[in-house]
Formats: structure tokens, sequence, C-alpha cells
């Protein structure tokens, strides 16, 4: 019998302040119309000061557990992707463990930006079907807040803070990930990047004041990249696995710009009453987005046993992936 990985446990956690476009409206030029409009964004969650990484991501990693009616020492690999992790070493998954309680697992980071949720679940994936891991822990949390120039409105409108959970166990049965897809186009990494505080460009006085400590994007250039990249991918996936959109149940796309999911859906002919968007509230959260907008869905029941889901990201690097499940 093949092996495959299943989701068996879903969680996220927001923080609780809201920061709204009427808010952005007084720190910076730009309104509330054009951040419609141009985004799908109406609000975004941004944490509090003594709140990191690690925090977010141990509050849906709890629900996730919960889920999956296991206990934290069950858990034998932990893998979290963040782009804004606690500190440069050790990783975000190291302090995580330590926060939950678990005992012998590896525990690592992966870097992929907003596609890192969908790398990680073909990582965890792999290592379920090798067959010497079965209960293992993806977490994808970001506090995005403390990496945004709120000086400039055309990033600072865009992100927000949050985090997404999963665990994922062996099964043998017809369920699970059926296909996963993964992308980089390494030539384009300068489109979307945070230049300082690495050992290209060390902290010190300049880079600081130079702001090279928040996330630089080429909005437009990146949009058009990511709406033909997206299009391709979603398309070939269902291909390359003889399903029809007509039999995806939900489509759950990263949440960076409703422009793109709507673009994407139109793609499939896919109504959006099929497609989960959450970006209205939390803005994007890289990548915790996929696993905070999976656990909504979750919980408001709108995912059956047996339906085709379809997960896909685009982010820094630039990176894409999209992973199809069969729930
Ligand atoms: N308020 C008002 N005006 C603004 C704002 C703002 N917040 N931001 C930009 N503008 C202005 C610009 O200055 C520009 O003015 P100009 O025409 O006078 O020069 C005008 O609006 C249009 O700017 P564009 O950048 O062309 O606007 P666009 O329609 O492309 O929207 C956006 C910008 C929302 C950033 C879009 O390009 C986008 O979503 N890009 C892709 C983002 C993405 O998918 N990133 C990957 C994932 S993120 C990750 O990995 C961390």
């Amino acid at each position: 019998m093949l092996l495959r990985s299943r989701i068996t446990g879903t969680g996220s956690y927001a923080p609780e302040k809201v920061l709204g476009n009427f808010d952005l409206e007084k720190m910076v030029d730009t309104s509330d119309g054009w951040i419609t409009e141009r985004t799908g964004i109406k609000e975004r969650r941004i944490a509090k000061g003594i709140q990191s990484a690690s925090d977010l991501g141990v509050e849906a990693a709890k629900k996730a557990i919960h889920m999956a009616g296991i206990m934290p020492k069950d858990i034998d690999m932990l893998i979290v992707a963040t782009m804004s992790g606690d500190m440069p070493m050790p990783s975000t998954a190291s302090i995580i463990q330590e926060k939950l309680g678990i005992k012998n697992s590896p525990a690592f980071d992966i870097n992929a930006a907003c596609s890192g949720f969908i790398y990680g679940l073909e990582i965890a994936d792999s290592f379920i079907k090798s067959g010497k891991f079965k209960k293992v822990l993806l977490v994808g949390t970001e506090v995005l807040s403390r990496f945004t120039d709120w000086e400039d409105r055309t990033t600072c409108v865009l992100f927000g803070d949050g985090a997404g959970a999963v665990i994922m166990e062996p099964t043998k049965r017809n369920r699970g990930i059926v296909s996963m897809q993964l992308h980089s186009d390494g030539s384009l990494w300068d489109l979307l990047c945070v230049p300082g505080g690495g050992s290209r460009h060390p902290a010190s006085k300049e880079t600081v004041k130079d702001r090279l400590h928040y996330i630089k994007m080429k909005g437009n250039k990146t949009f058009k990249v990511a709406v033909k990249a997206l299009e391709s991918l979603v398309v070939n996936t269902l291909k390359a696995n003889k399903i029809k959109p007509s039999q995806i149940a939900l489509l759950i796309p990263h949440q960076a710009n409703l422009r793109i999911i709507q673009a994407v859906a139109k793609r499939l002919h896919l109504p959006m009453s099929k497609v989960v968007v959450n970006i209205d509230k939390y803005g994007n959260t890289s990548s915790a987005s996929i696993p905070l907008a999976l656990d909504e869905a979750v919980r408001a029941g709108r995912i059956n046993d047996g339906d085709y889901i379809l997960l896909e990201a685009f982010g820094g690097g630039l990176t894409w992936g999209a992973a199809l499940i069969k729930w």
C-alpha cells in the first residue's frame, strides 16, 4: 500500500490588535479606497510588543495538536516556515519546541518567504513518506510588522502578523497530499527582499539610517510575474493529476492581493464561492497565510472528507508552489 501524508489537525492565531485602513490614512499618504481597490485589504493584525514569531506559532500549534488528538510529546519532527523569526539563530523551531515542551524531535526553520508553508508541506510529506517520521508539526508564523517600513506607503499597507499550523501523519488510505509542485527563479530575488541585517549588509548605523532592515518590494513587477506563474502553476498541477477544475471543492490561495486571487480563480473557471479569501481581515501574512486560511475553512465546515483542495503560493525568491490534497 502506498504511504501518504495527511493533515490531521489545523490551528491558527492572529494577534488581537487591529490596524485598519483608516488608521493607515493617518500614518502615510494613502486612502482606504486605494488599498481596498488595489489589494482587497481592509485591516491587518499587529503583534504586541512582547509577542514574537514563536509566540504566535505556539498558539496556532496548540490548536492543531488539540484537533489532531495528540500530545506535544508525540511530535517527532518540527518545521517552521518564517521570514520574520525570533532571531537569526537559533531557529524559531527550536524556540517553539522548548515552549511546547517537545522532546526528542529535530527542529528547523525554512525560509521561502510567502511560499514557505507550501515548501514546508513538501518537506513534511517527504519525511513522512520515508517512513521515518510519523507526527510532523508544520508551523507558518510571521511578525511582519517588525520588518515593515511604516513610512513607505507602497509596502506598509500590505502586511500583517499571524500564524497557522498543521499536524501531518501517515495514512494508507486514499487521502492526503496527492501532488506537490515547487518552483523558484533566483534571478528575480531583488524584486522582493529585506536587504539589511544579513552577512551582505550587517546591521550598522548606516543600514539603520538607510532603512535596509525593512521589506522592499517592486510591487508592480512582482504582481505581473505572480499572476503569470500562478496561472500556469494551477493549470499544470491539475493537468498532471488528471483532475478537472470542476472537481476542486476549494482553492486556498496565499493572500497577497485579491486581484491575484481572482485572476487565478478565473483561469480555473472557479466561482469565488469556492475560493477562501480572508485578506480583508489579515492582509499578507506571508508563510502564515495559507495555514491560517486553511484552519478557518476547516473550522467553518467548508472542507469534507474526500474533497479535493488546491493550495497555491507565491513570494520572495521569487518562489512559488502548489499542493493538491484529497482531504
Ligand atoms: N496608497 C496610495 N497610492 C499608492 C500606494 C498607497 N498605499 N502605494 C502605491 N501607490 C501609488 C504609486 O505611487 C503609484 O503612483 P504613480 O502612478 O503616481 O507612480 C500608483 O499608486 C500605482 O502603483 P503600483 O505599484 O503600480 O500599483 P499596483 O496596482 O501594482 O499595486 C501592489 C501595488 C498592491 C503592491 C501590487 O503591485 C501587488 O500586489 N504586487 C504583488 C505583491 C505580491 O504578490 N508579493 C509576493 C508575496 S509577498 C512576500 O513574499 C513577502
